[in-house]
């Protein structure tokens, strides 16, 4: 691209209350963007008890063909397949794990059926696999089955994508139902964990016992997992596949060990963070009461609170506005949502208080109103 045209579409963005910068973080405010969920990341009891337990190593120095598989990934992936009962492999982000399993086993002769909501590495993944694609309305498995039903006598290779928990909205995908339509139809399943894993333990397909269902479940452990990584849980001969051909898998850095061992140390405590699992249900139900309560509108029903504000400006001011009042929450605009829903997205944890809520929801409803 010519300097000219870069410059064009940076200054149109700028128009468009729409351009995007990097700003050092402000940690003296109110954090309510973070998908720390459980504050696992910001834990510094666990970190002080995690360092003490060896010396890390901070560069696995080449890829996982080469010299990269260190004890720690392979500890990590022996423990991971003991938890979910299928093979695990490590990739060193949910971005590549979501976007390489599309373009390493799916092709042009293949359709994949994807929640048009599904985050943008699925579609990158999609992209690249040269698939017919077509996107099912949010969360609506009755359009699906109508896709299903038109389609599965056409095609042999088949995929269905939905994340659990989705990122922007805060709602969930009705997954005990969309196992059964696997029963009923002949595809293949990927499901993404980002938004569910820590906040649900293991994950929700783990907890409802559907991991047999699922061909390929993702879990990328930055968010409640509060580490970096995803682990992928798929068949032997699949792992098998993209130890061979997965690009991203092959010709990339692995993760250093330290955090393949701080990956393993979360996965051994998962089941010692009730207390946080428990403060996080109270304040969230306590958010979505008070929001209720200024009718301050929202679809979510999980521990991310989505307020749509639809024009970017105002959100912009209203995100500065509160920033000066002492809390931190971003806007999210396209196109990391659909054009015309930009919208606040509250990240709930365990460390907000309930006093801290009361203030941020009295200020919003203040901006709310008062902002045009
Ligand atoms: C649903 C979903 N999947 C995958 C990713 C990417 O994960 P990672 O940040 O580990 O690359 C994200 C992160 O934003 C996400 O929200």
């Amino acid at each position: 691209m010519k300097i000219e045209e870069i410059q064009s579409q940076l200054n149109y963005l700028k128009e468009i209350g729409n351009l995007r910068t990097l700003n050092t973080l402000d940690t003296n405010l109110i954090n309510l963007s973070s998908n720390d969920y459980l504050g696992i990341a910001h834990n510094l009891e666990l970190k002080d008890k995690f360092y003490k337990s060896f010396k890390p190593n901070l560069s696995s120095s080449s890829s996982r063909l080469i010299t990269g598989s260190y004890d720690a990934v392979m500890e990590l992936e022996k423990q991971a397949e003991r938890i979910y009962k299928k093979p695990c492999i490590m990739f060193n982000s949910g971005f590549d794990a979501n976007s390489s399993i599309i373009e390493t086993f799916f092709n042009k002769d293949s359709l994949i059926l994807t929640d048009r909501l599904n985050h943008a590495s699925i579609y990158d993944g999609i992209i690249n696999s040269k698939a017919k694609f077509i996107r099912f309305k949010h969360l609506d498995l009755n359009h699906l089955e109508d896709l299903l039903n038109k389609y599965s006598d056409g095609y042999e290779d088949i995929l269905v994508i939905t994340e659990t928990i989705y990122s922007m909205d805060g709602d969930i995908i009705n997954i005990d139902r969309l196992a059964k339509m696997k029963k009923r139809f002949n595809f293949q399943l990927m499901v993404d964990e980002a938004h569910s894993y820590g906040v649900f333990g293991y994950g929700i397909v783990h907890n409802l016992n559907l991991i047999d269902c699922v061909d390929f479940l993702v879990i990328p452990l930055g968010k409640g997992g509060g580490s970096v990584g995803a682990m992928v849980i798929c068949d032997k001969i699949y792992k098998s596949y993209i130890i061979n051909k997965s690009r991203k898998f092959i010709f990339s850095t692995s993760l250093p060990p330290v955090n393949h061992q701080w990956n393993l140390f979360i996965l051994n405590n998962m089941n010692n963070f009730d207390k946080e699992r428990a403060k996080l249900e109270l304040l969230k139900n306590y958010t979505l009461k008070l929001l209720n309560e200024n009718n301050i509108e929202t679809q979510s029903n999980t521990h991310i609170i989505s307020i749509v504000i639809g024009d970017n400006h105002k959100l912009a001011t209203i995100s500065n506005n509160l920033k000066q009042k002492g809390f931190l929450l971003y806007g999210v605009k396209e196109p990391t949502v659909p054009k015309g829903t930009a919208r606040f997205r509250i990240g709930l944890n365990p460390y907000i208080t309930r006093k801290q809520i009361e203030l941020f929801i009295k200020e919003l409803k203040n901006e709310l109103d008062t902002v045009f």
